[in-house]
């Protein structure tokens, strides 16, 4: 089994597409992909090296309606896991021209939900080159995690990825 757990969702989009590329990176047999939907907590536990990954719809969608089902319902049971030397890295995907003011707000919701638990949190990224105007998932001057944007820079994504894996491979302590 490899040894690093990408749990990714929703599937067919750019999320997953995005998931697919950090795996290759890693190298195939190094990381497993899991599509959150369905995911239970056994799953996680087979990993101590996470990478979680997820859309950002629109802060008035995560609060109200919560159209990213799949995440929200596995965010819930994540209370359950026994977090000792694990930690999680965080991609979100948005559109920082069209949203400009809540680009990849994911990122802070799903930080919000591991802080409470003592989660160790890893792979921030500096805002250069990002066109951004707000965002719930930068604080203190870093994002919590990997943005890409597929809808207005995708010729940057493939670069974005390989980056923030290096940093990864530093952080996650291979
Ligand atoms: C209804 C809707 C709301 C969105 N709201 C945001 C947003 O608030 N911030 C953001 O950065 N991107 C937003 N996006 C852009 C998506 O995050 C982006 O298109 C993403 O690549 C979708 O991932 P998927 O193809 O895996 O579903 C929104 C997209 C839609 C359709």
């Amino acid at each position: 089994m490899a040894n690093i757990g990408i749990f990714f969702g929703p599937e067919k989009g750019s999320v997953e597409k995005a998931a697919r590329k950090i795996a290759q990176e890693f190298g195939e047999e190094k990381a497993d992909l899991i599509p959150v939907k369905g995911a239970e907590v056994v799953d996680l536990e087979k990993y101590d090296k996470l990478v979680f990954g997820l859309s950002t719809i629109g802060k008035t969608n995560w609060d109200s309606e919560h159209k990213d089902i799949d995440w929200d319902v596995f965010s819930s049971k994540l209370k359950s896991v026994n977090w000792t030397n694990k930690s999680v890295a965080i991609y979100s995907l948005g559109d920082q021209i069209t949203y400009p003011q809540h680009f990849v707000d994911a990122i802070g919701w799903m930080y919000d939900r591991l802080m409470p638990l003592d989660v160790k949190v890893v792979g921030f990224v500096d805002p250069e080159g990002y066109k951004f105007e707000a965002s719930e998932g930068f604080r203190n001057g870093l994002f919590m995690g990997l943005p890409l944007d597929e809808d207005t820079e995708s010729d940057k994504t493939d670069v974005r990825i390989s980056h923030w894996v290096s940093l990864l491979v530093n952080e996650f302590g291979f």
